[in-house]
């Protein structure tokens, strides 16, 4: 037994280091009696603790495979102490967002009772903060908890950030069916950088751009804000473009006019909360938005919604998050000499949903020519018959396909 105290003894060490996850020092493994290890490994033999780099790594999607909304799933601890004690890489690859990186991973790693680092955490709205253009500008921010996106952007970098509660607070004509809400939003709104004056346009505020961080909680509001942008004149609340609907322009005159870009985070349209059915998403929300953008724009569907949006299954989301774990990999395996011949060349991509994180998965052509491989687990979103993106294989749980994984890969060498 003292073996496992001191070995965790050395695991509370590294936690306080700088880098809060575990580098994987060859002394460390040999922390680990065999027994322990063996105890780890399970069906795979236990191996002398040689330092051999894996040429394979992971992404953990979090909703359905680690958590059920704030409950860890079962096993799912066991799964990725086992890849920290092995020194094998992963990431957390995440369509959730609505707090800070820092916040969750605290979170994530009081849930899961393990260490963790906020490089190897990717939120859907992670991406965003390499969005430099806005930074400098005034954006709309929508989604998550009061104005806690407002947070995460901020620490984004971004100066001049707005959220819906800011202008209902201020303008709440503009949308007559939240006042119940209306002491909710007065508890974190903040004056806005300019007031909505239609009268003078150059003196109203202008927004350029909205972002979609996370789910929104009052989509009257939000969808309303919106629609009031995008028809807009260069995305100045309260005034009309006379552009929109002139059929002799592209895209019949909308979204033609300097209005702001509309940027999405997730795309999934459900999602594994608590309940056991699925819930509508942020996708949810997108899809009500572009029914009413049809039936604002003519009712045909001939005007497009001119959007952005990230999030598994896209691509800017993967290439991204492989960016990610290559950096994290090289950070585990610093100053190891092998590493230069170990090119990573395998990801499993473990999700519940077969939208998001296996079409992603499968779909993904790496720059790097990192052979993706996607593992589906019935604990959350897909729960049983033939998915509609075919992955590798479908097990029970996040524990069982580490383990599939081990074994594709032949691991321990
Ligand atoms: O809102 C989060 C949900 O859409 C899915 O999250 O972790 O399963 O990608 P996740
Ligand atoms: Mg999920």
């Amino acid at each position: 037994m003292a073996t496992s105290s001191r070995a965790f003894g050395a695991l509370r060490l590294l936690e306080n280091s700088a880098h809060r996850t575990i580098a994987c020092i060859p002394h460390f493994r040999s922390l680990i009696s065999p027994i322990n290890r063996r105890s780890l490994l399970q069906s795979t033999k236990p191996s002398p603790p040689t330092s051999s780099i894996p040429d394979f790594a992971f992404a953990f999607d979090i909703d359905g495979v680690l958590l059920r909304s704030h409950d860890p799933i079962p096993r799912a601890r066991e799964a990725l102490s086992l890849l920290q004690s092995e020194c094998i890489p992963f990431i957390l690859l995440t369509n959730g967002g609505g707090k800070p990186e820092s916040e969750r991973v605290a979170e994530l790693e009081d849930k899961l009772k393990i260490p963790l680092d906020i490089s190897m955490f990717i939120q859907s709205h992670t991406p965003f903060a390499d969005l430099e253009e806005y930074k400098g500008k005034t954006i709309l921010v929508l989604g998550g908890d009061e104005d806690r996106c407002r947070f995460v952007a901020e620490q984004y970098g971004f100066k001049s950030v707005v959220v819906p509660g800011d202008i209902f607070v201020q303008h709440s004509e503009i949308w007559p069916f939240s006042e119940h809400l209306l002491n909710h939003y007065k508890a974190f709104a903040r004056p806005l950088p300019r007031p909505i004056n239609a009268a003078s346009p150059q003196d109203s505020l202008r927004i350029d751009a909205i972002f979609v961080y996370n789910d929104p909680r009052d989509w009257g509001l939000d969808a309303t804000l919106v629609l009031d942008l995008l028809l807009s004149q260069k995305g100045i609340l309260g005034t009309t473009s006379a552009m929109n609907g002139k059929t002799n322009l592209p895209n019949k005159g909308y979204q033609q006019d300097g209005q702001p870009k509309l940027y999405f985070s997730n795309p999934d349209l459900w999602w594994a909360a608590k309940y056991h059915l699925p819930r509508l998403g942020q996708g949810g929300f997108r899809e009500a938005l572009e029914g009413l953008w049809r039936a604002v724009t003519g009712g045909k569907g001939d005007v497009a919604l001119g959007k952005e949006i990230i999030g598994k299954p896209y691509y800017k989301t993967y290439e991204y998050a492989e960016k990610r774990l290559i950096s994290h990999r090289n950070y585990l395996f610093k100053g190891r000499d092998e590493m230069e011949n170990v090119p990573l060349k395998r990801v499993y991509m473990v999700g519940d949903n077969p939208e998001s994180d296996i079409r992603g998965g499968n779909s993904f052509k790496s720059p790097l020519r990192t052979d993706w491989n996607s593992i589906l687990v019935r604990t959350g979103v897909h729960r049983e018959g033939e998915p509609a993106w075919k992955p590798k294989v479908i097990v029970d749980d996040v524990h069982d396909a580490v383990q599939w994984a081990l074994q594709q890969s032949k691991w321990p060498k």
